[in-house]
């Protein structure tokens, strides 16, 4: 399988020798050589992703007659193997795609609070919360609904579902060559995976990682065996399940066999709102995306931000006060739409979103203190894909176990890492998530509600065709990476690579300051300052993949330089 991938790996090389196809960073060792593509620009189909193991495998999907749906199958289940922080089987995600004949779907995947799970669920005896129990070990697991929702969106596919999962169970069982960045992050975490997992997963060895190490995932292997065989009953049902339920049962999980058996994924009515001629399509709830980036980019619309020019102090104030209130509404209002009725269409409508910005003040920065929730009546690890097809089929997924790693439990026997999505709940009012965000009631842990995500796959139409689709992981950054992606395209007319290279900053309202990346620059930094701002400098924010379909029919698909994402196309 390392062969064949290398062959095509080499043989994309040659083919993208056409204009404006760019491999800068080498990433060859061991006998598999592997180069990062940042960017392709071709005409038939793309694939961007986090890896280029993964992208490649959807290329090649696509170039068999696979359609858009299917190489964004087999590109998740690749990532579920060559890139364990974040692909995966034990996690969830969303999908969002515009299909050829016009027809735009939603499929929701969210992980699930478990049958017992309740609102108190990581309190003590005296009502403090314990978060370490959300976010590490069996007791952080929802109830995974990646595998569901493949076979929700196989439905879309045309390609046997075997076909699609067999380069990564080739890919489990024969072993693919680790990067360095990987190298580091299963380095990084080999304390937490000894301490959450009752028997050594094979994320440990005993000598450090390093890059060009092979990884070979026998039990992932034999889990992706049996939902070749039996379908989604091989992970739901069956050995998985129980192997699940055993993993559970050696720590303090509670998910059990029927939580597995009865998890399904949901099509849901996709959120469609127009900007400036444009139309965006965005994941609705729980994916807060649905409601945050709507109301941004009405909140922007008519100010101008082209003239206030791209990253000025002026540009990124007003972009931070848009944030800050989207991100106070946030915290009151979402959650799993299921449980809450949470007021959309007034929380996105026009009228609302101008009473918003009545007290916007160009200079000087707002205090989130003042700034609450509208007053309406009450009635690190991610990962993103984009894919297009010569059909005209755009998809956008994002998925995630969480955190890094997520709850750095492997299920034994299993070989796939379960989410830590429980800390995504607001798990008491006022006490912040790892990502820093509160929440409120409407976000409370109930026995088989989804909690609320950040994640915002989007797809940009123009003329009712797919112009441009975008995605990021980032934790709450997510949204406003999205805003900022599309802002940088619609508005200041960059390049791909710039708009999604480019630094990035981020506000969500509480705490109460600007997170900037390193290269965001230091005279805008200043000028913010004295209007008030803070400013606190983080690692980086995203990972952004965008394709975009320019009007002569060319598809420019770009990978964030951020990581390794790469981008495969023909
Ligand atoms: O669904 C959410 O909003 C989070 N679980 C996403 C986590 C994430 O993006 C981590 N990546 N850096």
């Amino acid at each position: 399988m390392i062969r064949y991938f290398s062959a095509v790996i080499a043989f994309s090389i040659l083919l993208c020798a056409c204009a404006g196809n760019r491999r800068n960073t080498v990433a060859g060792f061991g006998p598999y050589h592997y180069s990062i593509q940042k960017k392709v620009v071709c005409s038939n189909g793309a694939v961007v992703s986090a890896h280029p193991l993964a992208s490649e495998a959807g290329l090649q999907v696509l170039r068999k007659g696979g359609n858009a749906f299917d190489a964004a199958i087999a590109t998740q289940l690749v990532l579920a193997v060559v890139y364990p922080e974040a692909g995966n089987l034990g996690g969830g995600g969303f999908l969002v795609a515009s299909m050829n004949g016009g027809k735009a779907l939603a499929i929701d995947y969210r992980e699930k609070a478990p049958a017992d799970a309740h609102k108190d669920l990581y309190l003590d005896a005296n009502g403090n919360a314990i978060t370490a129990l959300s976010l590490n070990g069996p007791l952080a697991a929802g109830v995974p609904g990646t595998v569901a929702g493949l076979f929700q969106t196989a439905r879309y596919g045309k390609l046997p579902f075997k076909d699609l999962i067999q380069p990564a169970i080739d890919l489990a069982e024969k072993g693919y060559t680790i990067t360095g960045a990987e190298a580091r992050g299963l380095n990084r975490n080999r304390e937490s995976f000894i301490s959450n997992n009752s028997s050594r997963p094979v994320f440990v060895r005993a000598q450090e990682w390093k890059a060009g190490d092979t990884l070979i995932q026998t039990d992932l292997a034999n889990t992706l065996k049996r939902i070749r065989e039996e379908g989604q009953k091989g992970f739901y049902e069956g050995q998985t399940a129980r192997l699940i339920v055993e993993e559970m049962k050696k720590g303090k999980g509670i998910i059990s066999y029927d939580d597995l058996r009865s998890y399904q994924a949901k099509e849901r009515e996709i959120v469609s709102f127009p900007y400036k001629g444009y139309t965006i399509l965005t994941m609705p709830l729980p994916a807060s995306g649905g409601v945050l980036l709507p109301q941004m980019m009405k909140m922007i619309e008519d100010r101008n931000v082209k003239a206030l020019g791209f990253q000025t102090a002026a540009s990124v104030q007003l972009m931070t006060e848009i944030e800050r209130r989207a991100y106070a509404d946030r915290a009151k209002f979402l959650g799993d739409p299921d449980f809450n009725k949470v007021p959309v269409a007034t929380l996105t409508s026009d009228a609302y979103i101008k009473k918003r910005m009545q007290d916007y003040d160009p200079s000087k920065a707002g205090v989130s203190t003042a700034i609450h929730a509208g007053d309406i009546p009450e009635s690190e690890q991610t990962t993103h894909l984009s894919v297009y097809d010569k059909e005209g089929n755009a998809v956008a997924v994002t998925t995630t176990l969480n955190d890094s790693y997520g709850s750095k439990t492997v299920v034994a026997g299993a070989g796939f890492i379960l989410n830590n999505e429980m800390d995504d709940f607001s798990v008491k009012p006022g006490v912040p998530n790892m990502y820093g965000a509160i929440g409120a009631a409407a976000n409370a842990i109930a026995p088989g509600k989804r909690m609320l995500s950040s994640m915002t796959p989007t797809i940009v139409l123009k003329d009712n065709r797919p112009y441009i689709i975008a995605g990021t992981p980032g934790g709450t950054t997510i949204t406003t990476s999205v805003f900022q992606t599309l802002i940088n395209l619609l508005e200041f007319d960059m390049s791909v690579e710039d708009a999604v290279n480019k630094p990035k900053f981020h506000h969500q309202w509480l705490p109460d300051l600007i997170d900037v990346e390193a290269a965001f620059p230091q005279s805008v930094r200043d000028e913010l300052i004295k209007m008030g701002y803070k400013i606190r400098q983080r690692g980086n924010i995203g990972r952004t993949e965008v394709i975009r379909i320019n009007a002569d029919g060319k598809i420019e698909a770009v990978g964030d330089s951020r990581g390794d994402d790469h981008a495969a196309g023909f």
